[in-house]
């Protein structure tokens, strides 16, 4: 199994590898002009399986900013996944083209998946509703450079909970510094699967959830909103009876600290209305330029292989065990093993993370 510096979980690295990211990040965004041909001869191969325009322009961006080229595509329409080439095969051929292979794909594990038989570094853009790990490293980003600490924050976490992978992230990272709280703003149907709740338990990291905005914003120092996310709902009918339930305006905006910021990944629908753009508090635009900065650092990092590279598989396969979690990469690319972590009645799929009992 291949032994480069992938990037498929935060949680595979430590806080002080995401610390001395974030203190590069800084330096590139000080003097980017220091680093404008650090990846001059190296190529990125951007493979998009699902829409976006944030990562996928900042990750581009940010190899050209570097001096390097970009290969890849945004609509595997255009290529030959279209004729029925399997994961493996697609990822297995661009790995091989390019020096850094950053992939989003709408299948949880997908991203791990691939990286278990590339050829080069593959970076986590995005793997259904499970990880999206430079996004938030992008959100370290814009909180250490905005409030100057990632340590001691109030942190409300606000709409869709359930399927919002960046929230499932940012929750693990943020968990990993000290005192920082949660609030975990949802309806019961949108709630924050039992696995984030049962880490912050086990980490010791105070949360509570709540189902009112209005009753918990004066105590945050921190709001993440996020999108009710549609494409990840059964039916139009189930995403309407959830649109529009938390809605950020400047009435909710008056209850707040002077000094909260709001974050969103973004992109938004209509969870935060346009008129608090243009509150000071608001950080989701620079948010999304800070984004640019922070994968420039990750490339780099990557293509020097300045780290321990983690160990993808951790368990072991399981021939006879399916993985419980429908939308996992497991029920989709039939040839993959099924790797479990865990020995008792309880096995965690070590590509979507979701439990099953044996
Ligand atoms: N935040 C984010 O992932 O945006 P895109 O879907 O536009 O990449």
């Amino acid at each position: 199994m291949s032994e480069f510096l992938h990037l498929i979980d935060l949680n595979d690295y430590n806080v002080s590898w995401w610390n001395t990211l974030l203190r590069l990040a800084h330096e590139i965004r000080t003097s980017p002009e220091e680093y404008s041909k650090a990846c001059e001869g190296k190529i990125m191969g951007t493979l998009f399986y699902e829409p976006s325009t944030r990562t996928q322009m900042s990750f581009q961006t940010a190899m050209l900013r570097l001096g390097g080229t970009i290969i890849g595509f945004d609509n595997p329409a255009t290529s030959s996944v279209a004729k029925g080439e399997n994961l493996k095969d697609t990822t297995k051929i661009v790995s091989g083209y390019a020096d850094i292979m950053v992939m989003r794909h709408p299948v949880e594990g997908s991203v791990k998946a691939a990286a278990l038989t590339a050829e080069c570094p593959v970076i986590n853009a995005g793997d259904g509703g499970h990880l999206h790990p430079t996004q938030t490293l992008t959100d370290l980003f814009t909180l250490i450079e905005e409030k100057g600490r990632l340590e001691g924050l109030t942190i409300g976490c606000c709409g869709d909970l359930k399927n919002g992978r960046t929230v499932h992230s940012l929750i693990k990272a943020m968990s990993c510094y000290k005192d920082n709280k949660f609030i975990l703003v949802s309806t019961e149907e949108l709630a924050v699967p039992a696995y984030i709740k049962d880490m912050l338990s086990a980490a010791g990291v105070e949360y509570k959830e709540a189902r009112s905005l209005d009753d918990v914003i004066g105590e945050l120092d921190v709001l993440y909103m996020t999108r009710i996310q549609q494409e990840r709902f059964a039916s139009e009918e189930e995403y309407k009876k959830q649109k529009g339930a938390y809605i950020l305006d400047k009435a909710k905006m008056k209850k707040a600290k002077s000094d909260m910021t709001v974050l969103h990944p973004l992109p938004r629908v209509d969870e935060i209305a346009i008129e608090v753009d243009d509150d000071e508090r608001a950080k989701y635009f620079e948010q999304a330029k800070y984004g640019m900065y922070i994968r420039m650092a990750l490339i780099l990092t990557v293509l020097k292989n300045n780290g321990k590279p983690p160990k993808l598989i951790k368990g072991r396969e399981h021939k006879n065990v399916e993985c419980s979690n429908p939308a996992c990469i497991t029920h989709r690319e039939l040839y993959l093993p099924h790797y479990f972590e865990g020995n008792s009645d309880i096995l965690t799929c070590e590509y979507c993370d979701k439990r099953t009992l044996i």
